[in-house]
Parts: C-alpha cells; structure tokens; sequence
C-alpha cells in the first residue's frame, strides 16, 4: 500500500458523524442539515435540455483538452465576468469538478525530491488541499486566518524560511468557512512572495458568483492583469459550476492561468484520465454562457441571507460575509463549540459543523485552532428550512443562558 495514504485526516463530515453516533435526536422534529455545504436550489432547466441534448456523445472518447465550444465558452465567461482575455488553446482546461482539479494539480507540481517539499494552505480550509499535498508527498503549513480583519489569512505568519521551500500555495478566496475575499493589495503581496521564491498559486474560486455585495469578487486572474502579470506567470484559477450553476452532481468546473502550468497539467490528466465527458462538456458550455439563472441563484441566496442573519445576530456573534454561502458564526462565550453543537443536535435536531472540524492545530497559534469556538452554518436549505433552523437555534441559545 502507499504509506501516504495513512497520512490523511477523516473528512469533517465523517468525524461529526462519529462525534454524534450516540445522540438520538427528538423524533418529534424533522432533521435539518446546516453542515453540508453542497447547493440545493433547482438544477436550470437549460443545462438538463443541453445534456439531454447531447446524448449521442456517449458514443465518443472526449479529449482531455475538452472541445473547441467549451473551452470558447469558458473563455468567454472569463472576459466577461473579469476583464480578462485567456487563450482558450493554451490558457484553459475543463475539469471534472474543482475537488478533482485541486487534488490533481498538486501531484504534477509538486517535487517530492526536493527537500522540505511544502504545501501553504489557509486554516481553516477545505481539507482537499490537505490531502493532495500528503499524497504528493509534501508537508503542510498552515496559515491562521484573523478575526480582527473578517478573517483574512496572515500571510505575514509565515516565515521566510517556509517560504523559500514552498512549492505550492493553495488560496481560497471567497473562502470556505469564512466567506473572505482576497484585496489586491493581498494579491500583490502573494505575487511578489511567489516571484522571490517560485512558487506556485492554486486559487479557489468556486464560490466567485455568490456575493452580497454590488461589487462581484475579485478574480486572481483579475488582480495578475490589473498588476501587470499578464501570463499569469506561476497563477491557476480554480472555477466550479456546481455552487454558480446549482450542478454538483455535473461534476464541471476548469482552470485557467499559466500557459506553462497547464500544458503539465494535461499531460499528467491524460495519464490520470481525466477527460470530461462529451455531455457533460456541452451541458457546461450552455451553462458558462448563461448569466441569467446565476442572477436569479444569487438573489435566493441574498434573500435567504438576509432574513436568517438577523435572527443568528441576536444570539451568535455572526456577519454578513463578503461572499459563499456560509455563516461563520462564533458561539456564545467563545467555549467548546463541539459541545454546543452536539447539544443543538440532541435538542433540536439541527446539524451544523464544529469550527474545529475544519482546521488544524497550530500550536503557537491564538488560538491554536482558529475553528474553536466557530460553527459553520451552510445555509444551502430553501429559505423556510433555514428560518426554522435559525429559530431553533435561538431557542437554544437561550435556554443555555
Ligand atoms: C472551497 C471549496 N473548493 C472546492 C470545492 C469543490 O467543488 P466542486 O468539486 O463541486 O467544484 C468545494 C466544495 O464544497 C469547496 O468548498
């Protein structure tokens, strides 16, 4: 067996499922989920017709490339959405799903052989990152994220020395849990990190497309053109449809960037085989080029949003985020939020996520794991599911008083 593989951590998910293995919670309530974060709005009707459309591809190998279409379409929603021109011959890949993506890209960049072999990730984080840098045998370094600026990670955490051995730099910007968006003046100071040292950024964007806001996020392609890097040197963007386009099950998304890095990328997918299915590719490219339905999930969300937070915010220390669909909300007090969670399950039947979960201990760290004390609300649930989760959560919260 490969020894790397007793090197990853159980999903969050699996450890809350142990966690709360022996509570039984009331029957008298119907279970509702904050834990997940995987979208539950209606699939459009426009990408079900292009796939149905598109079944006679089952007779076809795709190449791994992905067609002309797609990689137009892609291409054209990257200059529309950001201002920014990409070749859609060199500068981008359909993948299948980010979740793939981001663990492959790990295995073609890094070098194990290199001494210190080092993966940065944010912490919190989303635990692929984790994962594809123990498999790609590297080590990894966490980065604390600081509530005193909506929970942006410290980049200035990390030494010079960690750096000069980093290989890869994983960014999550709007982040999961934290909802945070990336400035540019961040951006620059990661680039000019990444010019010093060489190393290479893998940017987590598959929550760009639901914000609050009137200004959309700011793209890492976005902020490598407004600084002048015009080939993305050593920059690869990670986009999903699965949260934009409410098609998790589709398992579509592409990267874009370094002409360089992502002609490596290919030849490692072509050996990993990892082409994106013919139907599932003109399913994409019908969903790329449509705006319309991305508007009206972005007001659900802004809807949802706006009546549940008021509620939390009488109970929960909890903000609207810049962007993404989660609250990031501190307990009352600050204490063991595995506990409260736990308590809110036995009594109320609501699932949320312990903050621990989804981030690693640090020590010297403050706090030492930034999730202590923190519950990740997704709120993924049609709206009435989510305002009855919110009062059950009050209610909670005050018989705890
Ligand atoms: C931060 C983050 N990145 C990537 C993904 C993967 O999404 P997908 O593979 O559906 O594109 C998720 C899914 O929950 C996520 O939360």
């Amino acid at each position: 067996m490969n020894p790397l593989l007793a090197r990853l951590h159980p999903y969050p998910f699996e450890r809350w499922r142990e966690l709360t293995s022996d509570i039984v919670p009331p029957a008298g309530l119907p279970t509702i989920s904050l834990g997940i974060g995987e979208p539950r709005h209606a699939t459009p009707a426009l990408i079900e017709e292009a796939l149905v459309r598109a079944l006679p591809g089952l007779s076809s190998y795709p190449s791994t490339l992905g067609e002309p279409a797609l990689r137009e379409a892609i291409a054209g929603w990257v200059q529309r959405r950001y201002g920014v021109a990409v070749d859609p011959g060199t500068q981008v890949l359909p993948v299948n799903g980010s979740r793939e993506a981001l663990f492959a890209f790990a295995q073609t960049v890094i070098d194990p052989t290199r001494p210190g072999a080092t993966v940065v990730c944010p912490n919190p984080f989303y635990q692929i990152y984790e994962g594809a840098a123990l498999l790609a045998g590297a080590q990894t370094v966490f980065v604390p994220s600081d509530p005193a600026r909506g929970f942006a990670a410290d980049w200035g955490a990390v030494d010079e020395a960690t750096w000069a051995r980093t290989q890869l730099l994983y960014v999550c910007s709007p982040g999961n849990p934290t909802g945070a968006v990336m400035p540019l003046a961040e951006w620059r100071h990661l680039f000019e990190l990444s010019d010093r040292h060489g190393f290479v950024i893998a940017s987590d964007e598959c929550y760009s497309e639901i914000y609050f806001s009137d200004e959309p996020p700011l793209g890492s392609l976005q902020a490598a053109r407004a600084l002048g890097r015009d080939a993305f040197p050593r920059l690869v963007a990670f986009t999903s449809l699965s949260k934009r386009s409410n098609v998790p099950g589709l398992r579509s998304g592409f990267v874009a960037g370094d002409a360089a890095l992502l002609k490596a990328f290919l030849l490692y997918r072509t050996y990993h085989g990892s082409a994106m299915g013919p139907m599932v590719q003109r399913a994409s490219a019908a969903a790329w080029n449509d705006e319309t339905h991305v508007a009206a999930n972005r007001e659900l969300y802004r809807a949802k949003f706006a009546q549940v937070l008021p509620l939390l915010a009488g109970v929960l220390d909890v903000a609207l985020p810049d962007a993404a669909f989660y609250l990031w909300a501190g307990i009352p007090g600050g204490g063991d939020e595995v506990a409260w969670a736990r308590g809110l399950l036995a009594q109320y039947n609501v699932h949320v996520l312990p903050g621990r979960l989804l981030a690693r201990e640090v020590p010297g760290h403050r706090p030492a794991n930034p999730g202590q004390g923190r519950v990740r609300l997704a709120l993924v649930a049609p709206i009435a599911e989510c305002l009855e989760a919110a009062r059950r959560i009050v209610s909670y919260t005050e018989s705890l008083r």
